[in-house]
């Protein structure tokens, strides 16, 4: 296994690979800089390691949290990313080199259709990093109603964001959801821990 070290905000080891993306793709990439460990440290720190068989991440950019999460995962656990642009995947590609972690090029709009049909309701945790606000209300909608169709009954989606703009989106889909401010952060980041899809039971159901 091969896994490049992670270092602070902006100190990551990947910050030209991250800048030359963001020059590249300014609205889509978000930020200039990636998330500091203690931020990462904090958002994953409710995570059940032990119990955890399968972590999607959206947007994984140059792998900050990535390498975090291999760093936890057991060793019979997968890590399936989705990044939108080709660099930033590629990179991932080639600076990790870990039998549990794959990455798709593609949109986590497209998720349901990359994961396949296998991963609905199967899926422990979903951390995203997509800068929301950048994208249309029903983009929005779509991409956190998804998550919650491939989350199982105890999962968790997790956000990191900037602005607000993705709350009522996560309060309309999960009846839990937490929200702390994080300002150890360049930029200050928003961190969400969502739970408890509001799943729409079959009428006839027998529990
Ligand atoms: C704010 S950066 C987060 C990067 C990194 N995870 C970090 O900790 O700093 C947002 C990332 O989401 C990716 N992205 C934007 N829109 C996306 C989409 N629709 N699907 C998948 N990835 C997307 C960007 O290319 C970028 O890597």
């Amino acid at each position: 296994m091969r896994s490049t070290s992670q270092g602070e905000n902006g100190g990551s080891p990947h910050w030209t690979t991250f800048l030359k993306e963001f020059a590249k793709a300014p609205l889509s990439v978000g930020s200039p800089i990636a998330t500091s460990t203690g931020t990462i440290k904090r958002q994953l720190d409710g995570v059940d390691w032990a119990n955890t068989g399968l972590f999607v991440e959206y947007g994984p950019g140059t792998g900050e949290f990535t390498r975090y999460i291999l760093a936890h995962l057991p060793r019979d656990a997968k890590l399936i990313a989705i990044e939108s642009e080709d660099g930033l995947a590629d990179h991932l590609r080639h600076t990790i080199d870990d039998p549990r972690f794959t990455v798709h090029t593609g949109s986590a709009l497209q998720a349901r259709a990359i994961l396949g049909d296998d991963v609905v309701g199967r899926v422990d945790y979903i951390l995203s990093g997509l800068p929301f606000s950048a994208l249309d209300k029903s983009d929005r909608a779509r991409i956190v109603e998804d998550a919650a169709r491939l989350l199982n009954d105890d999962g968790e989606f997790l956000a990191y964001q900037v602005r607000r703009t993705i709350e009522p989106s996560l309060r309309k889909v999960f009846a839990r959801v937490k929200r702390r401010r994080r300002w150890l952060n360049m930029p200050p980041y928003h961190l969400y821990w969502c739970r408890e899809p509001k799943r729409s039971r079959p009428s006839n159901r027998v529990d």
